[in-house]
């Protein structure tokens, strides 16, 4: 069921004695989204393994099926998907439904575009007010239609073009999505695409075209640029995905370790691909005693074990040129601040207005309620910390399950505790969340 504010659910963190033990974070949704993607344009049966089963996610691998491809879970947990061939999707009977999630919405239109059929794409609130202005140009560019609400908002249709053409395309905002959706398009279409990414984003669709067998076309230009070269149409082969523990959802409970006065943690087998360990580079700098070990490599990924500990952080500067390795984790870095001493400034931060919620105001709202001084400017935000928080503040998550997390993390280390208004959210990335955070010590309160 969607999440609206018929069926909020608030929910309240309390101050905690330290948290211990070793724990397994969910998989990283970017890989699990990507996993069903693949396997459906692939020939033959990919079977994914640790598949993040998260509300995203799944409504991707409904999209999948929808769209031709045979997709279910077998009794010990594996994921089997058979795929229909690139280029070769049916069109969907129903509308295509991605809950709240801006990746697969983003990443599923590039596929739509590249088949001459009609689908129509809707989401939840959150989801229809973002823009999708940033897929739908290229798409256009290609000749596909889009029939969408004015500034180009969910719910809308696609229809694709017949033929596609092709389109050389230069990235103009830091986005993975975007470029995934171009390489997707072009992948299911006659003729060479070719991306140019001026500051370079998570490459998981990159390596998982080659992963499936693809050639792709990689080399630096002389503006210091990526380009990307695809000749569409490639078949795909099945694989074995093994999905490793998101580092974005690892970073809750490892900066609830670093504020809480006691913790141990050992957080196994996470992604540390370098274009996702920005925050891991911030918290170091801010003091983190923090160690990366059994650091190994799994499925063409980088990953290893994160043990953390309390520890007394330091205000920094976090540069603007890292925002795109850490997106997602602005909001809980400024959880981290709140607690650190002196002043923590992160700039770069104008991609944060179009998350699932305009996630510099829903973070900055956040710490007012809890008293943490801090200044909101149109693209950075400075937090001045103290290793002594009151918290005691009730937070409006707007359908975003980073807010909440993140207010929730606040509240493990406030004296007073910390209220989300929905706690339901969470399943959007991170099931089990809760449980999970209470096993290893954290206090909830529903
Ligand atoms: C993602 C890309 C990022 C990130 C999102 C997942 C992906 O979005 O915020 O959670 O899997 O490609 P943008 O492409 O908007 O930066």
């Amino acid at each position: 069921m969607a999440h609206d504010a018929s069926n909020m659910t608030p929910l309240s963190s309390l101050r905690s004695d330290g948290l211990k033990g070793k724990l397994q974070v969910p998989g990283d949704k970017s890989i699990s989204h990507r996993s069903l993607i693949f396997g459906a344009l692939a020939k033959g049966e990919t079977v994914v393994s640790g598949l993040l089963e998260s509300e995203d996610v799944l409504n991707t691998a409904k999209a999948m099926q929808a769209f031709g491809a045979q997709v279910h879970k077998d009794d010990q947990g594996l994921w089997h998907v058979t795929g229909v061939g690139t280029g070769s999707l049916l069109e969907p009977i129903d509308v295509l439904d991605f809950g709240n999630s801006g990746t697969g919405a983003r990443l599923v239109m590039g596929l739509a575009g590249a088949h001459a059929f009609a689908s129509t794409f809707i989401g939840d609130a959150s989801l229809s007010g973002r823009p999708m202005g940033r897929v739908l140009n290229p798409l256009r560019e290609m000749g596909v239609e889009v029939l969408a609400r004015s500034k180009d908002r969910l719910p809308l249709t696609i229809k694709g073009a017949d033929p596609a053409t092709p389109i050389t395309y230069r990235v103009p905002m830091a986005s993975a999505q975007v470029k995934s959706c171009v390489l997707l398009a072009g992948l299911n279409m006659a003729g060479t695409t070719t991306l140019i990414e001026p500051v370079k984003t998570r490459d998981h669709t990159e390596k998982m075209l080659r992963g499936f067998g693809a050639e792709l076309g990689e080399e630096i230009n002389e503006a210091g640029e990526t380009v990307l070269t695809l000749e569409g149409l490639q078949e795909l082969t099945a694989q074995n995905v093994t999905v490793p523990a998101d580092p974005s959802s690892a970073a809750f409970p490892i900066v609830a370790a670093l504020i809480t006065p006691g913790s141990d943690l050992l957080v196994e087998n996470v992604l540390l691909n370098e274009t996702r360990t920005g925050l891991l580079t911030t918290l170091v700098e801010m003091g983190a005693n923090l160690t990366i070990e059994n650091e190994r490599e799994s499925g063409g990924e980088r990953i290893g074990d994160i043990h953390v500990r309390h520890s007394d952080l330091k205000g920094v500067t976090v540069p603007a040129e890292r925002a795109p390795s850490m997106i997602d984790e602005y909001p809980v870095l400024s959880v981290a601040a709140s607690f650190a001493n002196g002043e923590t400034r992160m700039e770069g931060l104008e991609e944060l207005r179009v998350k699932e919620s305009d996630r510099l105001s829903a973070v900055a709202a956040g710490l007012t309620a809890n008293n943490v001084p801090h200044i909101e400017g149109e693209d950075y935000l400075v937090v001045k910390g103290g290793s002594n928080q009151i918290g005691g503040g009730t937070v409006v998550t707007h359908l975003d399950h980073r807010i909440a997390m993140s207010f929730l993390v606040m509240g493990l280390a406030s004296q007073k505790p910390v209220e989300v208004d929905d706690g339901a959210v969470i399943n959007t990335s991170f099931p089990g969340f809760v449980d999970l955070m209470t096993g290893l010590g954290g206090r909830f309160s529903a």
